[in-house]
């Protein structure tokens, strides 16, 4: 029999994507999937109930769609561990669910999937590999996000972006520095670059400094060695107190002459590292603005507040969460195309599901299946097997 893909509305408090559009639900019907949307389910993105149901979708209760056989979310358990425990009674073994889950720190909520019999993937998990590139959704989230830092930053500012030479006098530029440039801190670069801001921009990899170069940015240069700053999967790694210590004070006169800070910086799993001392920020000039982009993770700034706008000496500092909620149209259109790209890594021609276990994406993704946890990381962290490398055996 078809599978059957459940899309419930979103319950996390402002979220207001949706985990399928409208349009996705042609390319699944074609693989032989029926699709069953809550009410509502995207309306706060753009998308009313008649738009799905021009793409042969069914629109039903909440109860209803969670019989289907698998559950497309934006924000599984993990990451919803409040309003998401209401579901836990409608999940049911055998049942595969997609989401968002902040598997590594969740632990509680990846146990709680495990116990209900649910095949759970963790779209954070998603490896950084060519064949998985269309299924990223952690990439497509955060272009949005490093967008709509920049917007933020430009409507904060008590100045204007872009050099202006007009019968009034001339402007000059505002100057943006962007601390950390994974995929928001290029986007970022690339919006305030559009905005004809002078932009400069810093991260520990050494390797970006041509990608920063190439969006018209500079690349700071710090006095400071970064060769071991780079794991083998191209993200940073969590460094010394000492290193971050050193950083911090090179950081600081570049740092002063800046009206804009968009920081981005984070390791995977880890808190983010500390880039901005309350010191540090002081040394700006009265009006300049940090965004930091990394409040969702603790912060890149000591005076961050996470979801607030904090004043302090003149300077503005916001902490914006769930920065692509923001533009729910277009990050549940990338959203939905990361998910159907991975959904057809698993429909069978005969239109049934089927979990390839040994295929990397699979077994990297998959966090929970007939009622364990199956995910080799999350299962170091709940102490279930030995950390690799780590001494005896217990
Ligand atoms: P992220 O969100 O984990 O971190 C953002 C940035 O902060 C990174 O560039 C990181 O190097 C930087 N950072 C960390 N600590 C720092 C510090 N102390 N000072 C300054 N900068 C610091 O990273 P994101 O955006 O998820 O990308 C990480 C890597 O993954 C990049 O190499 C990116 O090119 C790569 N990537 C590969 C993809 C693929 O192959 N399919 C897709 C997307 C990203």
């Amino acid at each position: 029999m078809a599978v059957t893909i459940g899309v419930p509305r979103e319950t996390f408090p402002g979220e207001r994507r949706v985990a399928l559009v409208p349009r996705s639900c042609d390319a699944l019907g074609k693989l032989g999937a029926s699709v069953v949307v809550e009410q509502s389910a995207g309306v706060e993105a753009g998308f009313p109930d008649e738009q799905y149901a021009t793409r042969g979708a069914r629109s039903a209760s909440r109860r209803e769609v969670f019989r289907a056989d698998v559950i497309l979310q934006v924000r599984s358990l993990g990451a919803n561990p409040e309003a998401g425990r209401a579901d836990l009674a409608l999940l049911h073994p055998g049942q595969t669910v997609i989401g968002f889950g902040e598997p590594l720190t969740a632990l509680d909520q990846d146990s709680a999937l495990a116990r209900t019999g649910v095949s759970f993937f963790a779209m954070e998990l998603m490896p950084r590999i060519t064949r998985a590139q269309s299924m990223d959704a952690l990439s497509a989230m955060a272009t949005i996000a490093g967008y709509k830092a920049v917007l933020l930053a430009a409507t904060t500012l008590p100045k204007i972006f872009p050099m202006l030479m007009t019968a009034a006098g001339t402007v000059t530029p505002a100057r943006v520095l962007i601390l950390g440039a994974g995929v928001a801190g290029l986007q970022a670069i690339a919006t305030s670059r559009r905005l004809g801001a002078v932009v400069s921009a810093y991260d520990v990899r050494s390797a970006v400094k041509e990608q920063i170069e190439s969006l018209g940015a500079k690349f700071v240069v710090l006095d400071i060695d970064t060769a071991a700053s780079e794991d083998k999967g191209g993200y940073a790694k969590a460094m010394t107190e000492e290193f971050y210590r050193r950083q911090r004070e090179l950081l600081t006169n570049v740092i002063r002459e800046q009206d804009v800070v968009i920081s981005t910086a984070a390791v995977p799993g880890k808190k983010a590292p500390i880039l901005i001392t309350t010191q540090m920020a002081s040394a700006l000039a009265p009006g300049s603005v940090i965004v930091d982009v990394a409040a969702e993770r603790g912060g890149n700034c000591e005076l961050t507040r996470p979801g607030e706008t904090v004043h302090y000496q003149g300077i503005t500092i916001l902490g914006p969460l769930n920065l692509a909620s923001s533009a729910p149209y277009h990050a549940s259109q990338m959203y939905s195309s990361n998910i159907v790209s991975f959904l057809k890594l698993m429909l069978t021609k005969e239109g049934s599901l089927q979990l390839k276990r040994d295929d990397e994406i699979i077994r990297e993704t998959l966090v929970t299946h007939a009622g364990e946890v199956v995910h080799a990381r999350v299962n170091e962290l709940l102490g279930l097997i030995p950390a690799e490398g780590a001494e005896g055996g217990g």
